[in-house]
């Protein structure tokens, strides 16, 4: 395996997770390094699912976050919000937004990912964890359980993935010097980038089956989405939401 330390920026080859990696080394990796992969053999997902990581196609991506006095899900803006970032400067012709909680997505199809991870150290911390589809091919993306895109799928060019690295690693510093000052500022621009807010759509809440239908009225700052179903405001803290952005317009 190799590993090269680079402006606060380790490029592994092959690992099995970024996020395992940065997280066993969490107290010896200075603040704001981005640990890059090539391939992850064992790629976490959010709810205990694979992240598909095959080699040098994508950007599999974790930040190391040391100084950062909010409960973690609020790290996740600042990751949501650099890829928002990087991909209006590297691919300013896409149309992508937020899902909350941790996805973006590219018209009606999943992008890329979040997973944070709380780093109970000293310091504590937090792991920011990126998975991006860059020039995954629409017949591997087709065989993800869910709908999933990738630049070249929406685009037809393959993206030299150096550049997307470089553009990432600059946003994410940047929206985490931003965020510590002014966290609020984060959270409105994050909250405004969810486009299912005020919006009907379906949420798989998790518990047996269940899914609700209503309109998203707020995303708190708490990281809760309240939902109105037409009989009551029901907040809840995870979920999987569907929203058919063709039917609205
Ligand atoms: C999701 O389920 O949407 C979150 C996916 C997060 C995937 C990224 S890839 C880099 C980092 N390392 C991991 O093992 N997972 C995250």
């Amino acid at each position: 395996m190799k590993e090269e330390g680079f402006n606060n920026i380790i490029w592994l080859d092959e690992i099995d997770s970024t996020n395992r990696y940065a997280a066993d080394r969490f107290e010896n990796l200075p603040d704001a390094t981005l640990v890059i992969a090539g391939r992850q053999t064992a790629g976490r997902g959010r709810h205990q699912r694979v992240w598909i990581s095959p080699p040098n196609e994508n950007i599999y991506a974790s930040f190391v976050v040391k100084n950062f006095p909010y409960p973690i899900h609020k790290s996740s803006w600042i990751g949501s919000l650099a890829v928002l970032d990087t991909f209006a400067e590297i691919v300013p012709e896409l149309d992508v937004w937020l899902k909350w909680p941790n996805d973006v997505y590219c018209k009606e199809r999943k992008i890329a990912g979040l997973l944070c991870e709380g780093i109970h150290g000293t310091p504590p911390g937090a792991v920011i964890g990126i998975g991006v589809n860059i020039n995954m091919q629409p017949e591997v993306l087709d065989r993800i359980d869910q709908p999933a895109t990738s630049v070249l799928r929406e685009t037809g060019k393959k993206l030299i993935l150096k550049n997307f690295i470089k553009s990432l690693a600059k946003h994410l510093c940047r929206r985490y010097i931003s965020g510590s000052i002014h966290i609020e500022g984060i959270y409105n621009e994050w909250k405004s980038k969810n486009f299912i807010l005020n919006r009907p759509v379906e949420i798989s809440t998790g518990r047996k089956g269940e899914v609700l239908k209503g309109k998203v009225v707020d995303i708190g700052e708490d990281g809760d989405l309240y939902f109105n179903t037409g009989e009551k405001v029901v907040r809840l803290f995870s979920g999987d939401v569907r929203i058919n952005r063709n039917s609205l317009f």
